[in-house]
């Protein structure tokens, strides 16, 4: 019996001088967790959220899945930050890497580690650091953005890595859609990261309820 979906919203969506509340009603409406967008304004041309964004969620929320996306170009300086915010997971990109020791470390501060391609990456590149990862996050827009429209080349990468056997949570990020989201998870994808289409969404109880019914 395959594991769930998990659904997973991009509080990037949400309105930012309202963070807890959107956080609450994503938590209630039945999301698995939040995913939370770290940009530096170097490695994609836009400014998000910080260490304080996470520890603020921490605390409000203490069992919370948070699935933090480390956007930045120097993602070893900001493990062990973002670890100390509390991070559940914390995914950097494949472009950035520099060492692929910095997965195991992640590992050893206690949170999961993820691995994280751009549109132009293709997912051979990530073969040798799959052994070391819980979650592969697909990114399916040019990462800076929410609001942008699912390229499906990128999506077909979900494929091509189970393909190469690696059996740990598949994301797909940007462009997410309850219209989708079947083919998503036909591709083998098992994880949804969701912004515009859930928070604007009349009924988002509806569309997590519909992701897990996957
Ligand atoms: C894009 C971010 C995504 C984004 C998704 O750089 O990594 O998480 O918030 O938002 P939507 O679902 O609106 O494309
Ligand atoms: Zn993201």
């Amino acid at each position: 019996m395959p594991e769930r979906v998990l659904l997973l919203p991009s509080i990037l969506a949400a309105d930012p001088t309202r963070l807890l509340d959107a956080a609450e009603m994503a938590l209630s409406a039945g999301a698995d967790g939040l995913h939370i967008d770290i940009m530096d304004g170097h490695f994609v041309p836009n400014l998000t959220f910080g260490p304080a964004t996470v520890r603020a969620l921490r605390r409000a929320f203490p069992g919370a899945w948070l699935d933090v996306h480390l956007m930045v170009d120097t993602p070893a300086v900001w493990v062990p930050v973002f670890a100390e915010a509390g991070a559940s997971a914390l995914t950097v990109h494949i472009e950035t890497l520099t060492d692929s020791r910095l997965l195991s470390d992640i590992r050893a501060l206690g949170v999961s580690p993820g691995i994280s391609l751009k549109p132009a990456t293709p997912a051979e590149a990530l073969r040798a650091t799959l052994p070391l990862a819980d979650l592969v996050l697909i990114m399916t827009v040019e990462p800076g953005f929410g609001g942008q429209k699912l390229m499906p080349d990128c999506a077909r990468k979900a494929a091509a890595l189970r393909a190469m056997g690696f059996g740990g949570r598949i994301s797909c990020d940007g462009g997410v859609n309850r219209e989708n989201a079947a083919e998503l998870r036909a591709l083998g994808a098992d994880a949804l990261v969701m912004g515009t289409a859930f928070f604007r969404a009349e009924s988002p109880a509806l569309v997590a309820a519909e992701v897990h019914a996957l």
